[in-house]
């Protein structure tokens, strides 16, 4: 079994791409909604959270955790990944932790993750890549730092979205959600004086939810990679060459909130993935 980890609902928008793509694969998904939003938490508190909810999923019998998270994904993928599994039991059983940062630089630089300089001939050199995250992700500074690694003439502007995901989270109108998409597009506009980006990276995992705003506010020019469908791609590799991962997996899925009240949660899940099945209490 594949565990998929998020904050909240957010990490809906990656599981539903997976289990669309991998229907035989089991999933489990862990939704810490008794702690959302993560993104203007403290970053030891991200990383305290996240080791908990991959712990958890591992407890579970998930050979694989996802963090299906962006702020999640920035702050602590690495040190769960070098720091905290190496020392415990679930290294020796070949258990791991990937993120959802990596997949979205490859996409985004065309390069593979395992190349860490710039590459000739470089695609789409002068590019300007928008990245709207929450605010402990763009404090992170992984996005433009993995990015001009590859490709160093791509300028890449981060803008903080703080109240987006928390908004989404608690259902807030239409309007509201449409006032905070502009508000955010106009922060990136501001840093470019007025020039459209070339490319927009939902860098939260809650924003695909809003993405016809982002659509309606951006010129039809400026491409946004759609996270969920690149995180598949980037999976379906893995698996390729990690096929133990979902060795007599028979195709099931199960939600986990850490909410108290886990029907408020499904009710809520549904209005972003209509025929979502119903959230059980971790
Ligand atoms: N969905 C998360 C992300 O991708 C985090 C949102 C939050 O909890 O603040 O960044």
């Amino acid at each position: 079994m594949i565990g998929v980890f998020d904050s909240g609902l957010g990490g809906l928008t990656v599981l539903r791409a997976l289990v669309e793509r991998f229907p035989s694969a089991s999933f489990t998904y862990l939704g810490d909604h008794k702690n959302v939003p993560y993104g203007n938490r403290s970053s030891a508190e991200i990383v305290d959270l996240t080791r908990a909810a991959t712990d958890a999923l591992f407890t579970r019998g998930a050979r694989l955790v996802l963090l299906g998270c962006n702020t999640a994904t920035a702050v602590a993928a690495r040190q769960l990944q070098q720091a905290w599994l190496p020392g415990t039991p679930w290294r020796a059983k070949g258990f791991n932790v990937l993120g959802i940062v990596a997949p979205t630089v490859e996409a985004a630089t065309q390069t593979p993750w395992s190349v860490t300089t710039p590459q000739y001939p470089q695609k789409n050199l002068t590019d300007t890549i928008a990245v709207f995250g929450t605010t402990r992700t763009v404090m992170a500074g992984v996005y433009p730092e993995e990015i001009r690694k590859r490709t160093p003439k791509v300028t890449v502007v981060q803008q903080i979205c703080s109240e987006l995901a928390g908004a989404i989270e608690a259902e807030a109108s239409e309007n509201e959600l449409d006032r905070l998409v502009a508000e955010g597009i106009a922060g990136v506009m501001a840093q470019t004086s007025g020039m459209p980006p070339h490319r927009a990276i939902l860098g939260c995992t809650h924003f695909p939810l809003v993405e016809h705003l982002f659509r309606r506010h951006l010129p039809p020019a400026t491409r946004i990679l759609s996270q969920p469908e690149i995180v598949a791609d980037s999976l379906e590799d893995y698996l390729h060459r990690h096929p133990r991962y979902v060795d007599g997996n028979t195709g099931t899925l199960e939600l986990l909130t850490t909410a108290v009240d886990a029907a408020v949660i499904s009710k809520r899940a549904r209005v972003f993935w209509p025929d979502v099945p119903a959230f059980q209490s971790a």
